[in-house]
């Protein structure tokens, strides 16, 4: 980023901030009049990114002098989509139709939507003909700017519609809500330039675009004066981060700086792609104390042949090298993935090879999706799509060998003592409590809730497939 753009974002942050403070001047007035504070809901569908954007959403609205609250009958209710699958666009739509029914009987609701769906014009079209309630439509470059069109809907009374296709800037400074006081998201770059050919991320989150490390690291030492001990590093495909800075610099020199960084315990880092992922990271995970053992490795298909037509540019001999080389080096990290069954084209030997690579990798977890044809997509386009029943069946009998890899991976350190962040109270039993390992496995065990935010010694009792049962040490 050069200067002039570093100035045009510190300035627009400058008019955001601004606008926050004058709407928050009148909705003072509003409540003293009303002796109640206006609520807010948001429904977060989709990935960590879209987690992080409702966090900043959250702060904006908090500092215009919104409370939030639980249920969508709210003052103002914001979608915050995803759209990598149909089926997180359908669950929307079901939403919208709720929430139109309570409009009907509170008409000063507001209703806005944004988010990667947004990004689709088809989608759009359809909320403008079909949800003509909808108050504020705005997408996944702009969300900064929320503040400013909420102001434009109060001033006038039609719906504001605001949707940009791609932008270069980033827009930091602004408030954040974030969710947890002890760990945080934060995000490294944006967009995507890989043209996966089934995925609609490059299509709705623009190109690549990876922030300062300077600024980087500024906000993660707030975070970390602030009492935060774990920070997860959100990109797309944070392998690649760095290469469009003035200065380029690796991912791993990165995380060299951010391990330098005085109370920060822990180091997460959110998705991979095998493909740029390099011995230098490998090196650099094997000797830090803070970065945690756990890679997600996103394997999409095991068949050297349809990962060429996924464009995914590696191999399954080039993908086993790589975790081979990962588990050499490292051998207590946990290694989960992304699988995609039903691609155009998958035969049985291709669906065999996927079986192959999961046995092989023994990964300890795996999401595994059934493809989903994504207009716009070159893999939309492509005739041989494979058959709903054919694709399902493959699915579960992937499903079968994931899990029993899974149970097998995940029972490797029963007996042994580990280190635990306290998250949470156990959310089936108040007297439990639940913690995360470092290679990202869930612990319950019997503690008291002052632990939550501390990093503490827990003996593994008993592995249950996916998470421990375990006792907490004397500390
Ligand atoms: N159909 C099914 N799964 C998809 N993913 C991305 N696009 C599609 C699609 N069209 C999966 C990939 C990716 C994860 C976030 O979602 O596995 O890694
Ligand atoms: Fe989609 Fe591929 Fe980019 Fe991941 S790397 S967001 S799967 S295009």
């Amino acid at each position: 980023m050069d200067n002039m753009q570093a100035n045009g974002n510190a300035l627009e942050s400058a008019k955001q901030q601004e606008i926050i403070e004058e709407l928050s001047k009148q909705y003072a007035l509003e409540e003293e009049k009303t002796g109640k504070k206006k609520t807010y809901h948001i429904v977060t569908f989709g990935c960590q990114m879209n987690s992080r954007d409702s966090e900043k959403i959250s702060g904006i609205l908090k500092q215009i002098g919104y409370e939030e609250t639980d249920s969508e009958d709210a003052d103002f209710i914001l979608y915050n989509t995803c759209t990598v699958r149909e089926n997180a666009n359908n669950k929307v739509y079901g939403h919208l139709g709720y929430v139109g029914k309570l409009k009907e009987k509170n008409p000063d609701m507001l209703i806005a939507i944004c988010g990667c769906m947004m990004q689709e014009p088809q989608a759009v079209e359809r909320i403008k003909e079909k949800y003509k309630f909808v108050d504020i439509i705005f997408g996944t470059h702009n969300i900064f700017k929320l503040a400013e069109l909420l102001r434009t809907r109060l001033l006038s009374d039609r719906v504001v519609i605001d949707l940009w296709k791609d932008t270069d800037m980033i827009v930091e400074d602004l408030p954040s809500d974030r969710k947890y006081s002890f760990k945080a998201g934060v995000n490294i770059m944006y967009g995507c330039n890989n043209f996966c050919s089934y995925c609609i991320v490059p299509y709705v989150r623009g190109r690549e675009r990876s922030r300062n490390p300077e600024d980087i690291i500024a906000e993660i030492k707030d975070l970390a004066s602030d009492g935060v001990v774990e920070v997860m590093l959100l990109g797309q495909n944070v392998n690649s981060y760095g290469k469009n800075l003035e200065k380029p610099m690796t991912f791993a020199m990165l995380l060299r700086e951010i391990e330098k960084i005085d109370g920060i315990e822990r180091i997460r880092f959110m998705t991979s792609h095998p493909k740029d992922l390099s011995q230098e990271l490998i090196d650099v995970m094997k000797d830090s104390k803070k970065i945690c053992k756990h890679l997600h490795l996103p394997l999409q298909s095991g068949s050297t042949r349809l990962l060429k037509i996924m464009n995914r540019r590696y191999t399954k001999e080039g993908y086993l090298d790589l975790v081979d080389r990962i588990r050499t080096a490292i051998p207590d990290i946990s290694l989960t993935t992304d699988i995609i069954v039903g691609f155009p084209g998958e035969t049985e030997e291709d669906f065999q090879e996927t079986l192959d690579v999961v046995e092989k990798a023994c990964y300890e977890s795996a999401f595994t999706f059934l493809y989903s044809k994504r207009t716009g997509t070159p893999a939309a386009a492509m005739e041989n799509q494979v058959e709903e029943s054919v694709a399902k069946e493959r699915f579960d009998r992937l499903l079968k060998l994931v899990k029993k890899c899974s149970a097998k991976a995940a029972g490797k350190d029963q007996n042994t003592v580990q280190k635990v962040l306290v998250e949470e109270i156990n959310t089936q039993n108040p007297n439990l409590l639940t913690g995360r390992l470092s290679n990202n496995l869930l612990v319950h065990f019997k503690g008291d809730e002052s632990l939550i935010g501390k990093i503490v010694d827990v003996y593994l009792e008993e592995s249950k497939g996916f998470y421990y049962m375990g006792k907490l040490m004397e500390q």
